[in-house]
């Protein structure tokens, strides 16, 4: 859902000229500015090293809710797949920006009581640590879809179409603890062209972030 969110918005965008979208299955998407590389292990990226080379930055969507899984499986998915592909992407790019999405609540001591909390906070810590260009970790609360975007996960889908109607009411009464697809891509795209003053961004930040593309 996030990805969708931010490749719409990559597309959109007159200043990127090429999008790389590395996934386990083909979505079917077509567009000029976009190619869409299928790899099956996400655990070694490292036959990809030069075909993902020459890209001024990474927005690395890919995700799960931990809910009924262990900490060892969620690590797998979370830490593992995620530095797997960042030491790659740090080799054959070093001035590259590299974003990557927790979540409002991520645990940066790594001590907490939240499993996966403490599993988002190990991975961003790790990402800290590479030599990327530049590093930003973005911690969305609530992310409405939009433009059609769906969820992948079914009960998600359900309570993002009864949140739909309320979301106007919802945004204007909570705006630091919502945002939305389109939101969280501009602003990745406002910090991988321009930075930003802080490197780990909660909703409050997305949203401003979003909102100065307008005024560009
Ligand atoms: N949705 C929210 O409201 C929200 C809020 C805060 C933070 N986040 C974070 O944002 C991230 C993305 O969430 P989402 O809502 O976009 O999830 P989603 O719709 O379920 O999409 C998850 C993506 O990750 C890929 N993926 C999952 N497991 C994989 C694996 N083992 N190997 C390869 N690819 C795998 C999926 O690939 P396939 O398409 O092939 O299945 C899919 O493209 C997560 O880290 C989540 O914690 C989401």
């Amino acid at each position: 859902m996030v990805g969708q969110g931010v490749l719409r918005e990559c597309l959109l965008d007159p200043d990127v000229t090429q999008v790389l979208s590395v996934v386990r299955s083909s979505t079917g998407q077509k567009h000029d500015k976009l190619r869409e590389l299928v790899h099956q292990d996400f655990t070694d990226f490292s036959p990809l090293q030069r075909e993902l080379s020459g890209y001024d930055a990474c927005f690395f969507c890919l995700g799960v809710s931990s809910a009924g899984m262990s900490e060892a499986d969620y690590t797998r998915v979370t830490y593992d797949i995620t530095l797997a592909a960042a030491r790659v992407l740090v080799k054959a790019n070093p001035r590259m920006t590299f974003v990557y999405v927790s979540g409002a609540g991520t645990d940066s001591s790594e001590k907490g009581r939240s499993m996966w909390a403490r599993v988002k906070g190990r991975t961003e810590n790790a990402l800290l640590a590479l030599p990327f260009k530049a590093k930003f970790m973005f911690r969305p609360g609530y992310i409405q879809p939009m433009h059609g975007i769906r969820s992948k996960t079914r009960w998600y889908r359900a309570m993002y179409a009864l949140a739909a109607p309320l979301f106007p009411v919802l945004d204007a009464a909570f705006s630091n603890a919502v945002t939305t697809t389109e939101r969280v891509g501009r602003a990745m795209l406002v910090v991988a062209k321009r930075g930003a003053p802080r490197t780990l961004l909660g909703n409050a930040d997305i949203n401003a972030l979003a909102a100065s593309t307008r005024a560009l």
